[in-house]
């Protein structure tokens, strides 16, 4: 397979190359996008993509980090990115990347700058404000350097919202965010009785839940019995939300905040520390927008994104994971603690 000039130009960035890009950004990128950027860069880590590339037995590399899901970015080209606003301008993004990947000559462009011009073309088709486009831009650049010039030309553009949700302004998708529910008149005597509602996909109307105040999103998603969720993701054994051991020891309930992420519990030291062993990069907030649904309990509204796939990489890419003791096994997730055992060294 012939590399194209413009992938042996972005195959020289590393993770940390891209993210320290994506920060240069951050002020350039709308709002509405500016986390939701930062969530889908964690939930398609470059550094795992190259191990697995790189590996001589990846189905045995895949089974050791007990990976599940639809973790190949190749089989959801268009569709990966669906819970970024800049989604509606991925046809245009798309052709604006491989235009500019046909013509490229510069070898020693900076990363960032090369983002803003390619959204900026794409900003002038769709006569919107190119800050709508650079999140979008940046995602199709790395989704690019994991599939390939060819797979990402071949993808066919679609976009995955509705009309409806399609006609929506970037101002319209802030105001609706994450915004808390009425209690009522008396809703200021309240204290437990009171309700948040969980949205977990911004396009659809229906995708929500309820959650009691200061209750786990997983406890509050486990409750709804709306589909058979079973059906739709082979991991979701109760909820929208795949979850296992409930208790920081498996990994599957990872989740990104969108908006609301000040509404939720601060991370505690177990669900900071297991993180790591996960691989999730959660950063040092706080209130961090990458969370375990088991851990983080809700005093208010929040909008939230399901990743599609989750496993056990930490310390085999990251290597910076320490000895960790684990929590009593709770339920069947058997591999999965045999897994996290192993890449932590316990016994
Ligand atoms: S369900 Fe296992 S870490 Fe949350």
């Amino acid at each position: 397979m012939n590399t194209t000039k413009f992938e042996e130009y972005l195959n020289k960035f590393d993770e940390a190359d891209w993210l320290k890009s994506l920060n240069e950004l951050l002020p350039a990128i709308g709002e509405v996008d500016r986390t939701a950027t930062q969530i889908w860069f964690r939930f398609f880590p470059l550094a795992l993509h190259n191990y697995l590339q790189s590996t001589e037995d990846k189905e045995k590399a895949i089974q050791q980090f007990v990976m599940q899901g639809n973790y190949e970015l190749k089989n959801q080209i268009d569709s990966s990115h669906r819970f970024l606003y800049g989604h509606r301008f991925w046809k245009e993004a798309k052709d604006a990347i491989e235009k500019y990947a046909e013509s490229f000559t510069s070898e020693n462009a900076n990363l960032a700058n090369e983002i803003k011009e390619i959204a900026k073309t794409a900003a002038q088709i769709t006569k919107t404000d190119a800050s709508l486009l650079i999140g979008i831009t940046a995602i199709g650049l790395m989704t690019l350097r994991q599939v390939g010039f060819d797979a990402f030309k071949n993808a066919a553009g679609k976009i995955y919202i509705d009309k409806q949700h399609a006609k929506k302004s970037a101002k319209e998708v802030l105001a609706e965010r994450a915004k808390d529910d009425s209690q009522g008149i008396l809703g200021f005597l309240k204290t437990t009785d009171k309700k948040w509602t969980v949205v977990y996909d911004e396009n659809t109307n229906e995708a929500r839940f309820k959650l009691f105040d200061e209750e786990e999103l997983a406890s509050g998603s486990a409750r709804d019995q709306s589909k058979n969720w079973k059906a739709l993701d082979e991991r979701c054994w109760e909820g929208v939300i795949p979850v296992e051991c409930r208790s920081a020891s498996c990994g599957t309930c990872w989740i990104g905040v969108l908006g609301g992420a000040e509404k939720l519990s601060d991370v505690a030291r177990l669900e900071r520390k297991q993180m790591k062993v996960f691989g999730y990069n959660q950063g040092d907030a706080p209130k961090p927008f990458i969370r375990l649904a088991c851990q983080a309990k809700a005093h208010g509204a929040v909008s939230i994104v399901i990743p599609p796939w989750n496993g056990v990489f930490g310390k085999k890419i990251y290597g910076n994971v320490e000895k960790v003791e684990l929590e009593p096994a709770t339920t069947s997730a058997v591999k999965l603690r045999e897994a996290i055992t192993n890449a932590v060294g316990n016994k």
